[in-house]
């Protein structure tokens, strides 16, 4: 922002002279000319002072070359003034003169998307302003060193003075402003034609969202035809209104970077652009809202200000999206000042980009914020759907309006009305295309004279005009020197907006004087660093294209390199990017490693992004030449990560990438990365109800972990093996696995968490199902430990599966009983898992608490228990999650029905679950469905119940369950209940007692309870 003061030398004087009245008068008229001077360089008049003008420029409107308007705007009042001063002289005899004093600073943005300038911030920069003009000549404009800074480049300026203040004992720098030049900086405009129904339906959306009411605007049309155009005529209607606008960019080349363009908007929304990180992460945290400060860390780290020291909360990248929509969601409905978003060119944007701010869309009508998105018409991705969002697709203009725009181009000279209407033809509507021809007949020559103002001597038959826009423009780049055409090709590689600097850093002299005179660029800053884009997106591509193909690839090696330097810590950050310099570069070697190093960073924040980049690193590889050393390797190590996340990610469903990888393990003899991988495939298969399947990838799994014989490899990779083993019953598998690693991790809860968040919260599980089964001491102890490391690792999916193996499985055995404080622990951990949004665990910890409601069976539990557990269940089948758990939902619904009466309808359900485990070899989960099934039968006891339920537990009794306290404890009670059936009341007793003091010995409480209710 720049504060502008301007004040009338000797006010005191000529008021004595003239009389208050005359004075207020020449008042009057010196603030309308100087008004109307900060109105043409788009400031705006802050205040009258009693007796001189202050004005603001980049309040509150932001313009990237405030200071420069400012000054053109002082030069401008100076101009003006003359003529108030000339009649003043004449008509009272008085010299009126101004001093006019500029200051710039950084303007502190209220809030996300007001841009509300808190008016007091500036008060500061006002004052020094103030003190400017006292300093500066009669007729002179003085700026201040913050001033000087942002124009030197651009402006005339007298020497270096040290000046004396009011308020300062030392001196201040300051220089006095002699000129400055502009002209040549952007394209002027030809005026607009046509699109007067799209403007006005725009202009009565703008004023809409000025009252509260928002609105997201879809254009699209192609290339060319005006998209951009009506933006800024956008712009500068809610310029007038004094609405800050805020324009975002798509861009080619990073259509692959995640979230580069929502980073780049909530930056420039924020305010927080050309801050250094800790007064960025000031001005977001000057928010007025109450906000949580994890999503404060989210948002700041979103924006590429973060903290260093500050860790990133532990959260699954579901959830991260989801509590950054919220956040930002909620900032915009808190807004109370309206604004304008502009998001040009969505067809390049990025898939994540693109998910975050369709959501953010949907607030968009409840906030006084216009959204105007525009995109190429082959566009048809969410952003082109938005619910409610009205859309104009621009067409060609019409043959009249294009002549009308012709006409201004050209001029009216009587020679050039036959070209004029060839132009017209060609331009076919597309009003780009028809500048373009009119450029690039004068720059051949064919048209001489100024802009507006043509003349030719050429016959307009002989006039050959490009088919194409682009070949028009192509030939137009083809006419530049080489020096010109060198810094145009390189600035297309760097982006559609770049630095002077970085093309200096690249080895390239910028040689942008011809290329602003060409109007294929437009500068943006004038500071001594100075800023360009390019005129409009399809010059870029042209000068793109029409490249060299190696001029290009050195290019972007140079980009690379210059992105790398400059970004020093933080490269990481900058990786995708760099990445995808180095791949067009065709330094496939390098550009593995950006991959990699690019997945690495994104792992901590969206493991979906991060899975992009080891795609991307994947065919890379892929694509290295056969003789390269390391091909197979580099190949392997992508896809050993995208196996390895393939779980928690629910992908690569067909298992091709798992057996690609298994190949290229073969051929390198790689068995580390091939069991990293596999720890994926196997808990998948089980996910999905694939136990077979799972069961033999699992042995082959442990296998191979063996033979490798690294135990923390083992520890790590092996623990997806050994959920399987535990369902299948392989008791002693478990028991020596959990043991290992109990030992290995030497309690450290968040050792060895490449793959499953805490491996020793696994193992203590593990280890006290083992133990639970073979009825050894240390059980309960060892599941309880499990709980307290998940909580401490707070990984959802660690502590969703911990929970139910303790719960699950123990309600299940009947080894627990359901008290409150497991309810507690349970829907505690119930809302864990749902803030962090990983719909796996949500699902695995919903079906718990189901399952206690269920077990518990008090006033209404029962109700709830069946409605939790039948919603999981439809979403367990629907989305493939517990595959391996469907035959347990239906021995819990099979109970239910026969606890309300229906035991013919319950038969059925339970004999088929009891089928279906034993089908599978699900021995770990098998028998107390047996005992449901039985118990169900003797309560029945109609004809061959109760031979059916003998036969199922002579069954049970000769499974491979060697050594298996279940299996004995809930023998006992069934053969229990079949002597009661059978009127055996001796042996019903024997059995009674056995299994009374077995339950209370082993400290099952299930049982114990049953036991006790037994009469
Ligand atoms: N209605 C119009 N009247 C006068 N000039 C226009 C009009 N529409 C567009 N132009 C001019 O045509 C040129 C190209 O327009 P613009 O950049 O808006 O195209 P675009 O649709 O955004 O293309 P792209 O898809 O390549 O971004 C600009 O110089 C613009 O000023
Ligand atoms: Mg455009």
């Amino acid at each position: 922002m720049t504060v502008l003061f301007a004040d009338v030398v000797h006010s005191m004087d000529i008021a004595r002279r003239l009389g208050a009245e005359r004075l207020r008068e020449i008042m009057a008229e010196l603030v309308d000319c100087a008004s109307s001077v900060v109105q043409r360089y788009s400031g705006t008049v802050d205040k009258f002072t009693g007796d001189g003008v202050m004005a603001v420029f980049g309040a509150p409107v932001a313009l990237e070359d405030h200071a420069v308007r400012a000054c053109l705007a002082a030069l401008g009042i100076q101009e003006a003034v003359q003529a108030v001063a000339a009649v003043a002289q004449d008509r009272d005899g008085v010299d009126l003169q101004l001093r006019v004093g500029l200051n710039s600073g950084q303007v502190i943005a209220g809030e996300i998307g007001s841009g509300a300038v808190g008016y007091t911030a500036i008060g500061e920069h006002v004052g020094m302003a103030q003190r400017m003009e006292a300093v500066a000549p009669p007729g002179g404009v003085m700026l201040s060193a913050s001033t000087v800074r942002l124009v030197e480049v651009a402006a005339t300026l007298g020497e270096p003075e040290l000046v004396h203040i009011k308020g300062s004992d030392d001196p201040v720098p300051a220089r006095r402003l002699l000129g400055i030049g502009h002209s040549a900086a952007t394209r002027a405009e030809s005026s607009l034609v046509g699109r007067r129904w799209e403007m006005s339906a725009i202009e009565g959306l703008l004023d809409r969202a000025i009252d509260g009411q928002g609105a997201v605007v879809g254009i699209s049309g192609p290339a060319g035809i005006g998209k951009s155009r009506l933006t800024r005529e956008l712009a500068a209607m809610a310029a007038n209104r004094g609405v800050q606008v805020c324009t975002t960019f798509c861009e080619s080349h990073t259509s692959q970077v995640p979230f580069h363009v929502v980073k780049r908007l909530f930056r420039a929304a924020t305010g927080v652009e050309g801050l250094d990180t800790e007064s960025a992460r000031a001005v977001v945290a000057s928010q007025p809202r109450e906000v949580d400060s994890e999503d404060q860390v989210l948002f700041e780290d979103l924006l590429g200000i973060a903290d260093p020291d500050v860790a990133l909360p532990q959260i699954d990248p579901d959830a991260r999206r989801r509590r950054l929509t919220a956040f930002v969601n909620a900032a915009t409905l808190a807004t109370q000042t309206p604004a304008v978003f502009v998001i040009e060119d969505v067809h390049w944007i990025d898939e994540f980009s693109e998910s975050l701010l369709a959501d953010f869309l949907s607030v968009v009508p409840q906030a006084p914020l216009l959204t105007v998105i525009t995109s190429r018409p082959e566009y048809r991705g969410a952003l082109a759907q938005v619910a409610g969002a009205q859309t104009f697709a621009l067409a060609p203009l019409s043959n009249s309006e294009t002549a009308a725009l012709v006409a201004e181009l050209l001029g009216p000279d009587p020679s050039i009305g036959a070209l004029g209407q060839t132009i017209i033809e060609r331009a076919a509507g597309t009003p780009f295309f028809a500048e373009e021809i009119v450029l690039e007949l004068a720059e051949r020559g064919v048209l001489q004279g100024d802009s507006g103002s043509y003349v030719t001597t050429t016959e307009a038959a002989d006039v050959a005009v490009p088919a194409t826009l682009q070949a028009t423009i192509a030939s137009r780049i083809d006419r530049l020197d080489s020096k010109a055409k060198r810094t145009l090709g390189a600035a297309a590689v760097i982006g559609s907006r770049f630095g002077a600097d970085l093309l200096t850093a690249l080895g390239v002299e910028p040689a942008v004087d011809d290329l602003l005179a060409a109007q294929l660029i437009d500068q943006v800053t004038f500071t001594r660093a100075p800023e360009f884009v390019f005129h409009q997106p399809l010059i870029r591509t042209v000068a793109y294209e029409t490249q060299l193909k190696s001029d290009r690839a050195d290019l972007h090696r140079s980009v690379a390199t210059a992105i790398e330097q400059r970004s020093g810590t933080a490269a990481d950050e900058n990786a995708a990017l760099i990445a995808e310099h180095v791949e067009a570069a065709g330094d496939l070697a390098a550009a593995f490693d950006w991959h990699m190093r690019a997945g690495v960073w994104s792992n901590n924040r969206d493991v979906a992004a991060a899975r992009l980049s080891w795609e991307r690193a994947c065919r890379v590889a892929d694509a290295l030449p056969d003789n390269h050393r390391e091909r197979t390797a580099l190949r392997i190590a992508p896809r050993t990560l995208l196996c390895g996340t393939d779980w928690r990610a629910h992908a690569d469903e067909s298992g091709i990438r798992f057996e690609e990888l298994r190949e290229l393990c073969a051929q390198a003899g790689d068995q580390t990365s091939l069991a990293v991988g596999m720890t994926s495939r196997v808990g998948w298969h089980a996910q999905c109800g694939q136990v077979r399947e799972a069961r033999r990838l699992a042995s082959e799994s442990l296998a191979l972990l063996d033979s490798i014989g690294d135990p923390s490899l083992t520890a790590q990779a092996g623990f997806s093996a050994i959920g399987i083993k535990a369902i299948l019953g392989e008791m002693d598998e478990v028991m020596r696995w959990s043991q290992a690693t109990v030992e290995w991790a030497k309690g450290d809860p968040t050792k060895g968490n490449l793959i499953v968040g805490s491996p020793l919260a696994v193992a203590s599980a593990m280890r006290g199902l083992a133990r639970t089964w073979f009825g050894h001491t240390g059980w309960r102890e060892d599941l309880d430990d499990a709980v307290t490391f998940a909580e401490q690792t707070r990984e959802p999916l660690v502590l969703a599966m911990v929970l139910s193996w303790k719960y699950g499985m123990g309600l299940w055995n009947r080894t627990l009983h359901p008290d409150d404080a497991a309810i507690r622990t349970i829907e505690s951990a119930l809302q864990t898992v749902e803030a962090s949004g990983d719909d796996y665990a949500v699902v695995m910890v919903r079906n718990l608490l189901a399952c206690v409601l269920l077990i518990r069976s008090g006033e209404g539990d029962r109700d709830r228990g069946l409605e939790l557990m039948t919603q999981t269940r439809d979403v367990a089948v629907q989305q493939q999650y517990l595959g391996s758990e469907l035959s347990n939902f239906e021995v819990y619904f099979g109970l239910e029905k026969a606890r309300g009466g229906d035991r013919d309808g319950a038969i059925p359900m339970l004999r088929k679950a009891v089928d279906d485990m034993t089908a599978r070899g699900q021995v770990g989960y098998y028998i107390p469905a047996v005992g449901a099934l039985v118990e169900t039968l003797l309560d029945r006891r109609t004809d061959g119940d109760v031979a059916e339920a003998e036969a199922a537990i002579a069954r049970l009794d000769s499974a491979p369950a060697e050594g298996s306290a279940i299996r004995d404890i809930w023998l006992l009670r069934m053969r229990a209940l079949v002597a009661r059936a059978c009127s055996d009341y001796a042996g019903y007793r024997d059995y009674r007692d056995r299994y009374r003091e077995m339950a209370t010995s082993l400290g099952f409480e299930g049982h114990m309870k049953w036991a006790g209710d037994m009469p």
